[in-house]
């Protein structure tokens, strides 16, 4: 695909090649503005000069790395290798705000340890509920980004960035949405994230992780019927609570002290703990829903 770099695009490039000092840019705008594209664009040409580390925090229409996760990747990105993952448990941050919240700080914090000079953050499509929107402020709040580029059609985001309009060291760029953008419907969205979905299960098996010394969190169920675990997708966390490997659950057996999930090969001894998610996925990678017909994003 041939990306069309605008000439704002060029100019927000030089102020940040012009700039010796800062570290981390965040792209805002709303759903189908354009900034995967600006950040995969930004990211390639900052890596020239600097160590660049681009993280995605969307966990819907995910580039780097699988839906229900956040991503860390170095660039000039080879178009697979993730370097970390956060699990979300959901394809939305709505109803998993906290998940996503930590999950962005401790990538970010992750890129800063493995020596990134710059950090470009990909965002969720601003705008579309007012939890949303103030959980877009409280990450602004919590990650001090130097720059904040704001793509928008006319004001969608004025309201946002008059929150910051007196921050000291915060640079807030408005730049408009490029006339090359293709908007994608809700279906495409969801075919999108299934493709995402299976070639991350391809080669999975069906696996048994002892939970002795293992303890969930996220999404628990209220109740332990391991009724209500099946088909849940999970994320196994390391020691630092990023993912080892995401599953799809295929029993509990409370009784044996495990966990059967449909998972690609990973290593047990790395597990720490088991992150419940809200989302079920059967085996092919495509999400099941329960309740109305046309329930998801
Ligand atoms: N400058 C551009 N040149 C060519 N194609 C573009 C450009 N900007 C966006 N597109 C195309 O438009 C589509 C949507 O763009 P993109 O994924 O960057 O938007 P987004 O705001 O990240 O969307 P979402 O809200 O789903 O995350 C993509 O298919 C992308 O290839
Ligand atoms: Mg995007």
């Amino acid at each position: 695909m041939t990306i069309r770099v605008e000439r704002s695009w060029q100019a927000l490039l030089a102020r940040l090649q012009d700039d010796r000092q800062w570290r981390s840019i965040i792209v805002l705008g709303p759903v189908d503005s354009g900034k995967t594209t600006l950040c995969r664009y930004l990211g390639r040409e900052l890596a020239k000069s600097h160590r660049t580390a681009a993280i995605d925090c969307d966990p819907g229409q995910s580039v780097l790395g699988p839906p229900a996760a956040l991503g860390l990747a170095w660039e000039p990105w080879d178009g697979k290798r993730v370097s970390a993952l956060r699990f979300v448990g959901s394809t939305t941050p709505s109803g998993h705000l906290l998940q996503t919240l930590t999950g962005v700080k401790r990538l970010v914090d992750r890129a800063s340890e493995d020596g990134a000079q710059r950090i470009v953050l990909d965002s969720s499509g601003y705008g579309s509920t007012g939890a949303l929107r103030e959980f877009h402020y409280q990450t602004l709040d919590l990650l001090e980004p130097d720059y904040l580029v704001a793509l928008q059609q006319a004001d969608e985001l004025e309201p946002l960035l008059g929150s910051f309009a007196r921050r000291v060291d915060l640079e807030v760029c408005r730049l408009p949405i490029s006339q090359a953008v293709v908007g994608r419907d809700p279906t495409e969205r969801r075919a999108y994230r299934h493709r995402k979905f299976r070639q991350y299960f391809e080669g999975a098996a069906v696996r048994t992780l002892s939970l002795d010394g293992v303890g969930f969190h996220g999404m628990v169920p209220a109740t332990d019927s391991p009724e209500r675990f099946r088909t849940r997708l999970v994320a196994l966390c390391d020691r630092r609570g990023f993912v080892v490997v995401m599953g799809i659950i295929e029993g509990l057996r409370l009784d044996e002290g495990c966990l059967e999930l449909y998972a690609p090969p990973f290593a047990a001894s790395q597990v720490a703990s088991v992150q419940l998610g809200s989302i079920r996925l059967d085996r092919d990678g495509r999400e099941l829903y329960y309740g109305p017909p046309g329930g998801g994003r």
